[in-house]
């Protein structure tokens, strides 16, 4: 991994006027928070205040235990995604593609409010799936969430399969899943070809998403870190901006825009 020089802070010394740049964007759950869904490990995240919530959230124990398919039915049917709308920060990305400048954004986040604030369906990669899919783990039988969450709330627990009976999830990466390598490949060639590559309220502790910062390193990329809490990436960084996002994002963007 490239070491780049660190600068933090004020926005802007990272960019060179005139220059064209084509930016890659990587999300986490920090960017929809905003938008009234929590994330998972910030100060109110919902595995730093419910850490057995983590546990439950592997694909082995939702395969091999019903309770744990059955809270998981009434966890989305309670999901804040539902009511949630786009924000400030999910509308500026929308303003860098259409400034021709987005190479593609690369989503850690199910909850599809990329597409909803009017990023282009092609330019999202949705590393770890959508929640607003059902497949069958039996069949890979694809239908939409709100058929299924019908059926919940008209009183099945575990709703099988209408295909084949299979057991049913959201159609998103659980823990213990691989991605899927299609998906994974396309992330690390809008990575690797971007000159910007923008990491936007995550974490950075999820692989291989996380990795995708120490590949577009590799390839000459220039990297900023937009997020309120460290990250293990912030080191390599070339810039490390520690403010929120939904006012940092829209500020940058503008600065990108302005000198590209
Ligand atoms: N919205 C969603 O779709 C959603 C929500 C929760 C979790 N998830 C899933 O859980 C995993 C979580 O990993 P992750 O890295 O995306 O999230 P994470 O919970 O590990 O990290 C989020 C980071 O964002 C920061 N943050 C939160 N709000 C912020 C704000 N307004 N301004 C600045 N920083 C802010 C937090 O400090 C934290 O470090 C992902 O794989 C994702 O699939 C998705
Ligand atoms: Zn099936």
């Amino acid at each position: 991994m490239g070491r780049k020089s660190h600068t933090r802070g004020k926005c802007g010394t990272v960019f060179r006027v005139n220059e064209p740049t084509h930016v890659s964007v990587l999300t986490g759950a920090g960017i929809s928070t905003d938008s009234g869904i929590p994330d998972y490990r910030g100060p109110q995240g919902v595995w730093t205040k419910n850490p057995q919530a983590a546990v439950t959230a592997t694909i082995e124990h939702y395969l091999a235990d019903p309770d744990v398919r059955r809270a998981a039915w009434q966890a989305r049917l309670d999901h804040p995604a539902w009511a949630a709308t786009p924000n400030a920060a999910h509308r500026a990305l929308v303003d860098l593609e259409r400034a021709g400048l987005l190479r593609a954004i690369i989503t850690q986040n199910i909850d599809e409010l990329h597409q909803r604030a009017g990023s282009a369906a092609g330019k999202v990669i949705e590393l770890h799936g959508t929640l607003h899919r059902v497949e069958c783990v039996a069949c890979d039988l694809i239908t939409p969430m709100p058929e299924v969450l019908d059926r919940v709330r008209a009183g099945e627990e575990d709703p099988p399969c209408p295909r084949c009976g299979g057991i049913q999830k959201s159609n998103t990466i659980s823990f213990g899943q691989q991605l899927k390598p299609a998906v994974l490949d396309a992330a690390r060639d809008a990575a690797r070809s971007c000159e910007l590559f923008l990491a936007v309220g995550t974490s950075l502790t999820v692989h291989p998403a996380a990795g995708l910062c120490g590949e577009a390193l590799d390839a000459g990329a220039r990297l900023v870190i937009m997020n309120a809490e460290p990250t293990p990436y912030d080191p390599f960084a070339d810039q490390v901006i520690n403010e929120p996002i939904g006012r940092a994002l829209p500020e940058l963007v503008k600065q990108i825009i302005e000198r590209s």
